[in-house]
């Protein structure tokens, strides 16, 4: 992601400049990975700043903490003005990704994290563009499989779990590829390292069930949902490797990503070799007009402004 970050952060509250935003070494998190993250997208459409399904953003931050009993100090309006507070604190007119997360402060060398463990929000932003080249990327099929909830939760959007991604993405990028595709401990495909999959097969619009250790991702939600009202037969399915390797079409899903079509996996071109297909283009076009405002079905769901609300 690109840097430089906002002058301003968001730290329980108050609006600091960002060299100032430091913590002790004996922050829990730091050893322990106990931070729960979202990633948001607000869009600039040349009239206001939108944050896309920033309830539905707030609504998993605090559930992802949930899990483990990390408790999130703020209210869901608090945290919802740190949000829109901190684009419009730096003057944001411009799209942008902002970062919000919690995590265990000074616990001490302890694993027992309880609800009253002292936690820590902040928040900060950046102007943001494509994470993606849109016109299509490559991917390979990791060595390294999802971990499933046996293990962790996989529903928690936390540090520690993102151990998993960074190791098959640093893989993926060895090998010359863009991204990453992992499987899940049975072998049918489960997600990106920071996004979930589709496919188009036989004609149907299919993603992994989240059996398959798929993050619930909200881009996710929100394709199916589009899809389905589009006439589009949209569908949540196991989906193997075989599969995914024929199918006429393939995209990944996400905040940061959006949807970003993948046009390679393991060296083999994906449905006919001529770039994005249909599907991938109309969904990527609809999505492009939800997140700019330019369809009001929609707009008043999921899109919340920053100026003048
Ligand atoms: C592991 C993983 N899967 C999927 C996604 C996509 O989720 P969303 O569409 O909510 O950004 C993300 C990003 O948050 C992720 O980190």
């Amino acid at each position: 992601m690109k840097l430089p970050l906002c002058r301003l952060v968001w730290i329980d509250g108050s609006y600091v400049p960002l060299e100032q935003a430091t913590i002790p070494i004996t922050t829990h998190a730091m050893h322990y990975g106990t931070t729960i993250f979202e990633g948001v997208r607000a869009y600039w459409n040349g009239e206001n700043l939108n944050v896309f399904r920033l309830d539905d953003h707030i609504r998993r931050f605090r559930r992802s903490g949930g899990f483990y009993g990390i408790s999130l100090n703020h209210t869901d309006s608090e945290v919802s003005d740190a949000i829109t507070g901190i684009c419009r604190e730096n003057k944001l007119r411009e799209s942008c990704y902002v970062r919000p997360f919690y995590f265990v402060g000074n616990h001490g060398i302890n694993l027992h994290v309880t609800p009253d463990a002292p936690t820590v929000m902040a928040a900060f932003a950046f102007p943001f563009g494509d994470l993606f080249e849109k016109g299509g990327i490559s991917a390979v099929t990791s060595s390294w499989r999802k971990f499933s909830d046996a293990s962790t939760p996989v529903q928690a959007k936390m540090g520690g779990n993102y151990l998993n991604s960074i190791i098959a993405t640093g893989e993926a990028k060895k090998a010359g590829a863009d991204e990453a595709i992992l499987l899940d401990l049975s072998g049918n495909v489960s997600e990106a390292p920071g996004e979930n999959i589709f496919a188009v097969i036989d004609g149907r619009l299919v993603t992994p069930t989240l059996a398959s250790s798929a993050l619930e991702g909200i881009t996710r939600n929100t394709i199916l949902e589009v899809a389905r009202a589009a006439g589009i037969e949209a569908v949540e399915q196991d989906m193997t490797r075989a599969e995914m390797m024929s199918a006429q079409e393939v995209f990944l899903s996400g905040t940061a990503a959006e949807i970003t079509p993948v046009t390679i996996i393991d060296s083999k071109r994906i449905g006919d070799g001529g770039g994005p297909g249909p599907v991938t283009r109309e969904m990527m076009e609809r999505y492009t007009d939800i997140v700019m405002g330019r369809a009001p079905e929609y707009a008043d769901r999921w899109l919340t402004p920053v100026y003048g609300a």
